[in-house]
């Protein structure tokens, strides 16, 4: 049975008393029984979320592969899984677009998680251009190969998988639920193809582009998608919460 995540990316958003906010309103809510809610506070936040962090779990945005050195600013999975992170963000457009990350640099930071405590979210997702031209399942193939190619099948057990269309993500322009519902598919046939059934039908795969409290359910309940990885309604707490019930509400059924 695959998990239902409702992951926070706060980005380069927030602040100490944003983070107290938040964490204060996740622990009142018992999550034990139900979805895993993750949050995704930039890095000098992360100890003090962790500290906080009753009910939730607490991820980063982004880590360098490499295990030490000389890579002034860059922070290591083994720092993170020390000071308690469980997940971290890889291969996310903004890091793609704006940092110039390939897929063979996501492919080293997927592979550099193993052995650390953190779970790697793989994002992938097409442009508009992508999209309207037609080719965008050649796109989420060639991602998604390249990020799990350095992985064994069994390691491929300890990804999740998040689909972000570009043009979906801070538009306020989701994707249809039938429109993300067949990416999925097509994701959890390639992982199929890649690490057989039984690790596909285990692998959480997220969804995520302008998801909020109105969209969150209908999106969750398509058969393929497992929550979502959500950006600007995750930085205001009601909305989150509200997030966080719908995903409850679809595993209920
Ligand atoms: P928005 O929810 O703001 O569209 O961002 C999605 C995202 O990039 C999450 O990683």
């Amino acid at each position: 049975m695959r998990d239902l995540i409702v992951a926070g990316n706060w980005k380069m958003n927030g602040s100490q008393q944003f983070v107290d906010e938040m964490l204060s309103a996740l622990n009142q809510v018992d999550f034990s029984e139900s979805i895993k809610a993750v949050v995704f506070p930039p890095s000098v936040y992360l100890y003090e979320a962790i500290q906080q962090a009753k009910t939730v779990k607490v991820g980063a945005q982004n880590f360098f592969h490499e295990k030490s050195g000389a890579y002034t600013g860059e922070l290591s999975a083994s720092m993170l899984s020390d000071v308690g992170c469980e997940y971290v963000i890889l291969g996310h457009s903004e890091r793609r677009a704006i940092f110039c990350e390939d897929d063979n640099l996501v492919a080293k930071k997927v592979v550099a998680t193993l052995g650390s405590r953190l779970t790697p979210i793989l994002c992938v997702g097409e442009t508009l251009e992508d999209r309207e031209g037609g080719g965008y399942s050649d796109v989420i193939a060639t991602q998604v190969k390249a990020g799990l190619s350095l992985l064994s099948a069994d390691q491929i057990s300890n990804v999740v998988i998040a689909y972000e269309p570009v043009w979906a993500i801070g538009t306020g322009k989701t994707a249809s639920p039938l429109q993300a519902q067949e990416v999925h598919k097509l994701i959890r046939d390639l992982v199929t193809e890649l690490a057989g059934k039984e690790v596909s039908v285990n692998m959480s795969v997220l969804y995520g582009g302008s998801v909020n409290a109105a969209n969150a359910q209908e999106l969750f309940s398509q058969p393929d998608i497992d929550g979502g990885l959500v950006g600007g309604a995750s930085l205001k707490v009601d909305e989150f919460l509200a997030i966080c019930s719908a995903a409850a509400e679809v595993l209920k059924r």
